[in-house]
């Protein structure tokens, strides 16, 4: 088979490029290894930021976004049994969606059959071909047989596992940036309604919680847990007694338990891989950066390199112009590295971390202080909260 470009990966940077590029006529097949019903069903994300629901309505795939997204025009933060809100919409005049990405995942695959967007589910053993050369390729295997698709371009949006990255670091000279945090999250989803109309990030001398939500019925939670920790040693009661003990004594009467749809554990890490480029394949979102959930920005993420890119690949076929794919790793990187910025902040500043002793915990204390009753510090963290202009 021979397609413009061969794109890696459903998730949503995979699905969004796709769909982008079809938008302006341009001929592209998505690749995935999982089957559909795995892609839908994963829980993660929850909050959007104004570049990710613009391409949603600019894609006009947004009929779910608009019936049950919720527009957030604050949050909270909690320092022990304090809480005070950060009123983003008053200091940047933006707001955040509340709207899964398991949601966005299947609206996006929901509207492929109609515009033209072909994905390949299922697909194994896939490995990329020629990257330096004019005919790129990508082989799989599918229902036994060994397929090929040649493209003039390949998007690597297979996420942090996936072989794109590893294609480019095989060719080596590549530069990759690293931290890992001693702790994971632990996560809970459950038909509950949320104990706050607004998420609350809490850092207390249990550790880090965050009260999220999906809808006025559905809450997500989460808590920092050792990276030690197994799922199996935290039944749903013991997760819901932590939980309540990690809130302010306002929230923690609000949290409503109620049988778990999903729990799962996730590492945290921050993680660049600068090469986001090596002749004719291209990385975005989480193949090519990390960033730990703090700050939401993980999807977020994702969405801004394909806009990038989208934008790099339509003026190539419609002007004949390669200037924005040149730029396009500089382009991207610029947001990257500041989001990876104020993850690694909140991160730093919402957590306990192991290491730390008297003095680091008075500093946090005191950091949170001053943010709750600085007005400039306030507006720093809005704004990059709700997102920093592409
Ligand atoms: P992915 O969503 O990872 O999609 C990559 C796709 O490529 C997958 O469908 C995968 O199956 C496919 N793939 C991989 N290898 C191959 C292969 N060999 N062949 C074909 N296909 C392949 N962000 C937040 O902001 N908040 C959160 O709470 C949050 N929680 C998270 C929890 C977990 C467990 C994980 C892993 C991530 C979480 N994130 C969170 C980050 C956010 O979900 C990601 O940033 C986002 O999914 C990135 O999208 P992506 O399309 O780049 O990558
Ligand atoms: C959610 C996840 C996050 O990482 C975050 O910062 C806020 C909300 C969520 O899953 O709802």
């Amino acid at each position: 088979m021979r397609t413009q470009v061969a794109i890696i990966g459903s998730g949503p940077s995979g699905l969004l490029l796709g769909h982008l590029l079809r938008a302006s006529g341009i001929h592209c097949v998505v690749v995935e290894r999982q089957t559909r019903s795995y892609v839908e069903s994963r829980i993660r994300a929850g909050v959007l930021e104004t570049v990710t629901t613009d391409l949603l309505h600019r894609l006009g795939i947004d009929a779910g976004l608009n019936a049950n997204g919720l527009l957030e025009e604050g949050f909270a933060l909690a320092d022990g049994d304090r809480l005070f809100r950060i009123e983003i919409t008053r200091l940047t005049g933006k707001h955040v969606t509340v709207y899964g990405q398991t949601e966005v995942t299947r609206d996006l695959i929901a509207a492929a059959p109609e515009r033209g967007l072909e994905i390949v589910w299922e697909a194994g053993d896939l490995a990329i071909h020629d990257i330096d050369g004019d005919r790129p390729s990508v082989t799989f295997t599918k229902d036994g047989a060994e397929q090929r698709i040649e493209a003039d371009f390949i998007a690597g949006c297979d996420g942090f596992h996936g072989p794109s990255r590893k294609a480019i670091a095989a060719a080596g000279g590549a530069a990759e940036f690293e931290r890992e945090y001693p702790f994971g999250w632990l996560g809970i989803l459950a038909d509950v309604p949320p104990c706050h109309d607004e998420l609350i990030y809490a850092n207390g001398p249990r550790g880090f919680a965050l009260a999220s939500m999906r809808s006025p019925t559905r809450s997500r939670y989460y808590i920092q847990v050792p990276l030690t920790e197994k799922l199996e040693e935290w039944p749903e009661d013991r997760l819901w007694d932590e939980l309540a003990a990690r809130f302010d004594p306002i929230s923690q009467h609000g949290v409503t338990r109620g049988p778990a749809l999903e729990m799962s554990i996730a590492p945290l890490r921050s993680y660049v891989f600068e090469t986001m480029r090596r002749g004719r394949l291209f990385l975005a979102g989480d193949a090519a950066h990390i960033v730990p959930p703090t700050g939401a920005k993980g999807l977020n993420l994702a969405a801004s390199d394909v806009a990038y890119l989208s934008d790099a690949l339509i003026a190539h076929y419609r002007d004949g112009s390669d200037a924005a794919l040149d730029a396009y790793q500089a382009r991207a990187l610029a947001r990257i590295w500041k989001a990876e910025r104020f993850s690694w902040y909140l991160t730093k500043l919402m957590h306990r971390f192991p290491d730390d002793g008297t003095f680091e915990h008075r500093m946090q204390s005191a950091e949170l202080d001053y943010v709750a009753s600085s007005p400039a510090m306030q507006k720093v963290i809005a704004e990059n909260y709700v997102g920093l202009p592409l």
